[in-house]
């Protein structure tokens, strides 16, 4: 396997901090009769979604899409394969798509037009990170955890190539092919 060194770009009390702050915005936004409705993006927004969840203080109903363009490396296809489609019907609710990370914008912009088709009553953005420097689809985001740099991040949820989901903390993750018979000073562990 690649050697990966970790660089630690937000700790685990920063992304609760922010969580907390994401969800007294959007508390101020929705009044309490109507459940809200929020639909996650996995893999990577699991984490994030339970996380918001707890912390909106408000009656939720969850659901879950999956439309991925990233493969098992660090580059985004640019085509968006839906791979598991929403449970519950939006059409007159409340939604908030929660997402992960919006890099290029592809994957949000693709899964706005498929919610709004099922005609909801509103529907609203969240995302924990932005990587506004590598946006090339225009896409609306109402609510923003943490505006980061280019940089390919792992932990709290978010993967690279299924690894690192578990990590409490976000960190930049810089692979290099290992070499041979060679261990890499640091590998596997934050900086
Ligand atoms: P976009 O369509 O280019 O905006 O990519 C969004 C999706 O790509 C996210 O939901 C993630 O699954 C994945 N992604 C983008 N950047 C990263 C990253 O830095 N680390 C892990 N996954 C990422």
């Amino acid at each position: 396997m690649d050697a990966a060194t970790q660089t630690v770009l937000l700790t685990a009390n920063q992304i609760a901090g922010g969580v907390s702050r994401l969800a007294a915005e959007i508390r101020r936004d929705y009044a309490e009769d109507a459940p809200l409705h929020l639909v996650a993006v996995l893999t990577g927004g699991w984490i994030f979604l339970a996380d918001l969840a707890r912390a909106l203080a408000l009656p939720v109903t969850i659901d879950f899409v999956d439309a991925s363009s990233y493969g098992a490396n660090q580059h985004s296809s640019g085509i968006i394969r839906l791979r598991h489609a929403l449970r519950l019907p939006v059409q007159n609710r409340d939604v908030l798509l929660v997402e992960d990370i919006v890099d290029t914008g592809a994957t949000l912009a693709w899964l706005l037009n498929h919610v709004r088709a099922g005609r909801p009553r509103s529907l609203r953005t969240v995302a924990l990170l932005d990587k506004p420097s590598r946006r090339a689809v225009d896409t609306p985001l109402d609510y923003v955890g943490f505006t980061i740099p280019d940089r390919f991040v792992v932990g709290y949820g978010l993967d690279h190539d299924e690894q690192f989901r578990h990590l409490p903390y976000v960190a930049a993750l810089d692979v290099r092919p290992r070499s041979a018979g060679g261990q890499t000073p640091g590998d596997g562990q934050p900086s």
